[in-house]
Formats: C-alpha cells, sequence, structure tokens
C-alpha cells in the first residue's frame, strides 16, 4: 500500500483496472487517450479539449470500448463518473461553448461542428435516434435553436442538442440552499454522473472541487437507457469553441461500470493554480514550433521546383499572372528577414521585383480545395481591377498547387493597428487619425457603391487599413474571406471575420452585406479614436467591450472621454465628437439602422448633420435583438435599452 502510495505520488499514476469496467486518472501523465481536433494533453498532464482558438472541436476517449451490457436484449448496467474540469475564456466573461461528457458507439464524433453544436453532432444527424449517444452537456452559450435555459446551464443529451431535461448549473449546499456555479470561472469544478441500471435513473450533481459531494443531485431523470446505448461505447469528452472562444480542461476523470467509480484523489492533479493551468511554457513551445516550420517551409521551398499552376481559362483575365520564380526571387526566396507580418490568410513578404525595381507585398495565401480557388481567383483577378487611392493596389497574383500568392503595392509604414495599441513608438496625431478614417471611408464607398459591382470587404479593422509614406490610409484584404467561404453552410461554421467586428446580422445569417461592412467600420472608428481593440482585456479577469464604454460615456453626457489619451489636447473637439457619435450609429444592432457608407461620408464631411443619437438609439425602437450566445447573467447590467445592450445581446 505504501509503496503504491509512493509510486502514485510520484508518478501521478493512471490505474488502469485490469478488465475495462473502470478507470481512475488523476491527472493524464502517459495516459493514451484517444484524442481529435483541436484536444491534446499539455506537458503537465492536464488534458485541453480545445484552446483560444475559435470555432474549433476536441474530442478525447478513452481508447477501449465499454460494455455495458452483454447482449442487446439485456438491460444497461449502472455506472458511475466523476471529473473535474476548468474553462478559461479568451475574453472574460465572454465564453463558448461548453463540454459534454459523452457515450459514442464509436471512437470520436466524426463529421461533427463547434459552435451551438458541441462537436457532439451536425445539422442533418442532430436527433436522429440512430446516434446512439448520450450526453451531459456543460454548456455555456444560450442556443434559442436547441431551447437552451440560460448560458451556464448542464442538461442531459439524448441523440439530440436539445437537452430532455436542463437546468441552470448550481448544487445544494449543507443547508439545502442552492448555489449557482459560474461553469466558465476558470476555476476547477467537479461533476459526477450516476446511472441505476435497476430504477433507470440518471443523476447529475456538480459543485466546486473544494466541496463535497452534494447530497441531492441537481438534476435528474428516469429513463431507461438499455434502447439508446449500444452494447459497448466508448466514454469521453467533447467541446467545441464559437466566434468566442475558450480553454476547455479536464483535469481528472474516474469511472466504472457495476458499481461507484472510484473518488478522485484531487491533491494528485497537476495543477496549481489557474495561472498554471493557462500557459506557462506555452509561448516558448509555440515559438520554437513556428520556428522550426518556418524552418521547414523555407528548406522546402529550396528544394521545390518553382512549380506553379497555369490553367487556360486564366489566360483571359487582365491583371497581371506573375512567375513564381520572379517571386521568388523578389522576396529573396521569401527569407524571414522580409517577412513583414502575419495575417489571418498568411504570411506577407516584403520584395522587390527584379527588372522594374518596384516594392512589392506578397502575400502568400495556402488553401486546400481547388475548387474554392478557382472562383476565388477568378475574383481576385476581378478585383484586381479595382482602383482608388485609399485602396491597397493588387498588382496581381500567382498560383501554386494549394497555394496563391497575391502581390500587392508596398506601404512603407505598415498596418495601422501597430500605431494604436501596445504602446507604439509612433503615435498619430488628431488630424492623420480624421484623414485616416475619411480615407477609409471613401474606399468603402467606392467598393459598395461606386464599382461596377459590390464589393463586400469582409474585414474591415484597424490591422487591415495599412499607411503610405504619408500616412495616407489604404484598405486591404477586401474580398479575401471569400476564399474562406465558398460551399460553407452559412449559419453554422467558417464565420469569417474578426470578432468585435462582426455585425450580429452577419453572425445570425453568415452572410456578409454592406450593412455588416457598416458595422465593422464603426468598430473601426472606434478603435481609431479610442486606442482600443473593440473588445480586449483590462486585466486578468475583465474584458473591456468598446462600444459599450462609449456608449456609457455618452450617456454619462462625457462622450470625450472615450478618446484616446495620448491624443493629449491637440484634437478638435467637434470632429472626435462626430466620429465617436458615428461609431455608435454604425455599431447599431439593427442593420437598417445603420447608416450607409455614402451617409458615413456625408456627416464626415459635415455635409449632413448627425441625427440625434437620443432620437435615434435610445428609444426601444428596434433595439432589442433575437441571437443570444450571450451571458446576461455575467455582463454588466444596463438599466435602460442601448445600443451597447444590444449590441452585447446580437453581437455574440
Ligand atoms: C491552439 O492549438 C493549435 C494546435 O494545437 C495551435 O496551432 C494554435 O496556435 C493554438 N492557438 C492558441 C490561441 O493557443
Ligand atoms: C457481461 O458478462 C460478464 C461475464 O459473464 C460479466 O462479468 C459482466 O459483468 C457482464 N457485463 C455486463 C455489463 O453485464
Ligand atoms: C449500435 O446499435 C445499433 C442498433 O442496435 C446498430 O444499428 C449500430 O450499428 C450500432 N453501432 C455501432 C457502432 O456498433
Ligand atoms: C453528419 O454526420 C453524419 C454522421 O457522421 C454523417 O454521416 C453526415 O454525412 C454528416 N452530415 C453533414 C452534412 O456533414
Amino acid at each position: 500500500m505504501f509503496l503504491k502510495l509512493v509510486f502514485m505520488l510520484f508518478f501521478h499514476v493512471t490505474l488502469v483496472a485490469s478488465e475495462d469496467n473502470s478507470f481512475i486518472y488523476n491527472g493524464f501523465q502517459s495516459s493514451h487517450l484517444y484524442l481529435d481536433g483541436f484536444a491534446e494533453l499539455t506537458s503537465d498532464g492536464i488534458l485541453r479539449l480545445t484552446n483560444d482558438t475559435e470555432q474549433v472541436i476536441g474530442h478525447a476517449f478513452y481508447p477501449n470500448p465499454i460494455v455495458f451490457k452483454n447482449t442487446s436484449s439485456e438491460s444497461v448496467s449502472s455506472f458511475s463518473t466523476t471529473f473535474v474540469f476548468a474553462i478559461i475564456p479568451q475574453y472574460p466573461p465572454f465564453t463558448g461553448h461548453g463540454i459534454v461528457f459523452v457515450l459514442s458507439p464509436t471512437k470520436g464524433l466524426p463529421n461533427s461542428l463547434p459552435n451551438q453544436y458541441l462537436g457532439l453532432f451536425n445539422d442533418s444527424n442532430n436527433g436522429n435516434s440512430g446516434n446512439h449517444v448520450f450526453g451531459v452537456e456543460l454548456d455555456t452559450s444560450k442556443d434559442f435553436e436547441f431551447g437552451d435555459v440560460d448560458n451556464n446551464h448542464d442538461g442531459i443529451n439524448i441523440n439530440d442538442l436539445k437537452s430532455v431535461v436542463s437546468t441552470t448549473a448550481a448544487y445544494y449546499d449543507d443547508h439545502g440552499q442552492i448555489r449557482t456555479v459560474d461553469l466558465s470561472s476558470g476555476n476547477p469544478i467537479q461533476v459526477w454522473i450516476d446511472y441505476d441500471g435497476v430504477k433507470k435513473k440518471i443523476d447529475v450533481t456538480l459543485a466546486p472541487v473544494y466541496v463535497v459531494k452534494p447530497t441531492g443531485p441537481s438534476l435528474s431523470m428516469t429513463k431507461d437507457l438499455s434502447p439508446i446505448l449500444n452494447n459497448s461505447m466508448y466514454v469521453g469528452f467533447s467541446s467545441s469553441t464559437g466566434l468566442l472562444a475558450a480553454s476547455h480542461y479536464i483535469l481528472g476523470w474516474s469511472f466504472k461500470v457495476n458499481g461507484q467509480a472510484q473518488n478522485l484523489v484531487i491533491s494528485q492533479f497537476p495543477y496549481k493554480k489557474k495561472s498554471k493551468i493557462s500557459t506557462v511554457g506555452l509561448p516558448l513551445i509555440f515559438l520554437s514550433l513556428v520556428f522550426m516550420i518556418t524552418l521547414g517551409v523555407i528548406y522546402y521551398i529550396k528544394r521545390k521546383k518553382f512549380s506553379e499552376i497555369l490553367e487556360d481559362w486564366e489566360q483571359e483575365y487582365g491583371p497581371h499572372r506573375f512567375k513564381f520564380k520572379d517571386l521568388y526571387f523578389a522576396t529573396k526566396g521569401f527569407r524571414e528577414k522580409g517577412l513583414l507580418g502575419v495575417g489571418g490568410f498568411g504570411r506577407v513578404y516584403k520584395g522587390v521585383m527584379p527588372s522594374s525595381k518596384l516594392e512589392v507585398a506578397v502575400k502568400r495565401v495556402s488553401h486546400e480545395s481547388r475548387q474554392g480557388m478557382r472562383e476565388f481567383v477568378s475574383e481576385i483577378v476581378s478585383i484586381g481591377r479595382l482602383r482608388h487611392r485609399n485602396l491597397v493596389q493588387l498588382y496581381g497574383y500567382c498560383r501554386r498547387k494549394s497555394e496563391l500568392l497575391l502581390v500587392y503595392d508596398y506601404m512603407p509604414n505598415g498596418s495601422l493597428d501597430n500605431y494604436l495599441y501596445n504602446q507604439p513608438k509612433v503615435r498619430l496625431s488628431w488630424s492623420q487619425r480624421f484623414r485616416i478614417i475619411k480615407g477609409v471611408a471613401s474606399a468603402v464607398v467606392y467598393l459598395h457603391e461606386e464599382w461596377e459591382k459590390v464589393v463586400i470587404h469582409r474585414d474591415i479593422k484597424a490591422s487591415n487599413v495599412l499607411l503610405d509614406s504619408e500616412f495616407n490610409a489604404r484598405l486591404g484584404d477586401f474580398g479575401l474571406s471569400r476564399l474562406y467561404d465558398h460551399g460553407a453552410d452559412p449559419h453554422t461554421t467558417h464565420l469569417v471575420g474578426t470578432f468585435g467586428y462582426l455585425a450580429p446580422d452577419h453572425i445570425r445569417t453568415g452572410k456578409a452585406t454592406k450593412f455588416s461592412d457598416v458595422f465593422s467600420f464603426g468598430a473601426f472608428l472606434l478603435e481609431v479614436v479610442c486606442g482600443r481593440r473593440p473588445i480586449g482585456r483590462v486585466g486578468e479577469n475583465e474584458s473591456l467591450v468598446l462600444v459599450d464604454h462609449v456608449f456609457e460615456c455618452l450617456k454619462r453626457g462625457e462622450i470625450l472621454e472615450a478618446k484616446d489619451v495620448y491624443l493629449g489636447t491637440n484634437y478638435v473637439s467637434e470632429e472626435v465628437e462626430l466620429v465617436l457619435k458615428l461609431g455608435l450609429m454604425c455599431s447599431h444592432s439593427e442593420p437598417l439602422a445603420r447608416p450607409s457608407m455614402r451617409q458615413v461620408v456625408q456627416y464626415l464631411e459635415r455635409d449632413l448633420p448627425l441625427p440625434d443619437l437620443s432620437l435615434l438609439s435610445l428609444s426601444s425602437y428596434g433595439l432589442t435583438f433575437g441571437h443570444q450566445e450571450l451571458v446576461e447573467d455575467k455582463t454588466v447590467p444596463y438599466t435602460s435599452v442601448s445600443i451597447a445592450e444590444s449590441v452585447l445581446s446580437g453581437g455574440r
């Protein structure tokens, strides 16, 4: 006994019973779990189902099947499990989407979707009785589609994301008082799930780890699981993130068929404090990984011939089709020194064209689907004909296997975000900022209304605004997100854009419109004036939603307080006020209540007086909004209906 204890203490050992009807993990070092998606074991032995990446899933399953009944006619045996989890949102308190304990006939849940689908099902097999899936969800988002009670609940799911029963996450304390548990507080929470095979009853109990198992369950249901479970099943966890992401962790887990799951030994868990769980050492590992991958890529490129793809249909297009070889030499082989940035769509390198000495920026966009690529290239090529002094000029492109290279005008002063946050070395004056704002506005009007086709930008934000040698704004990256949109089911996955800039209507319908561009433009206005991101961390557990902050200032009658402190006193207060108010108008949750880009320009040029914001937005007209993945109980309460509130309730 003593020896075993010592052994366990030293190795956080995983004891697996000889027969696969029970197991216990007090930490996951050297466990042989089946993992897929974003699930991984951290170096200190914590099971992480997802990290902060948006719209991904993670699965972890005990590797061997567990026998729940020997013959199909038999009824399912009793089983019991307990585990400890923690959810750390990327931007507290906004989080998504949760963890499900799951019994599945297959190892993994193929073709399942992230977001509200929790990595369990997709929109075609959800609710299908042939799924044979039993789950207990710890759901941190409220999805109307599945009739969720709130954004912090546990529920029992049978073949369906719509829970059979569910309740706000809570437990009964010693005095019989109900206490709610914040699932995404980042603190470890223990869950017990017990199925009584004789009474056909499922009990779910949860409480913070420091609380002993409460005597009564917080959720229970009488249901014979025999028709639902197959003879042998895989047990595990599924998790997903949405536009709001969180790291979902499992710290320890015990399971048993025909008996009580062994107690977890929390003291053996490999976590110390919250901060430990998050990211000690990760940046370093990640950096070296990036470095190694980069080395690998360079090596690969050096080795590979300058192969590219040219199809007949491409000949007919106007803009320049570059030779890969030329781009290779222009960028000196895409060397690291010439790396200008890494964006959502790929890496950007500086180059000088050998013959013309023209300075260019070369963006390498990798893409798997040949089909999407074909449509995209024709689109890019037509976009290459766009001409506007505030758009980054696309000179041409080059196409290789699963890769597209886009050649743009080089912008010596880089992207605007570098001058706004994180203690920039150079700060922009008000007149520079105002000129940038007007420039971007006129570029968007051109895209929306003045060119031969309507072009929706889809990703307007400071980091997509580049600055030329005189700090004139040039909007870049238009249409790129199209590439990732092709063929995606709009209301499920692959929403492209950047959280904080995405309009609620865009999120809801998956469709980018002129209105959703205006919304992003509004977020952009506020970030330029305030020198803050649309949503960002302030302190460990708090986030600042910029539009709320500006709105609060407006309500107090001190809207100028929202401006960037680094503007000093050298600004025109009428202009600052105008831009802030315009930013709020553009952030309206109701697409039709937002101004058009043409109107935006007229307001900025003062050709049109700004309407009275209190009339437009503070009446309750049009401000309630139906979509809610939101966290009502965790956000700052607002007393009146406000733009900010509606943006919030719509925006996630
Ligand atoms: C999440 O994990 C993936 C793969 O494991 C990694 O590529 C990515 O950089 C991670 N993202 C964050 C935000 O940690
Ligand atoms: C299946 O049969 C074996 C051998 O008879 C028995 O030990 C085991 O408990 C049974 N399993 C279940 C789930 O009933
Ligand atoms: C689960 O059981 C059902 C019905 O008995 C059967 O159709 C299905 O193939 C089984 N699934 C697996 C993966 O064995
Ligand atoms: C949904 O998942 C099922 C089961 O894996 C799969 O057969 C089906 O093709 C998927 N449907 C879609 C639309 O992905």
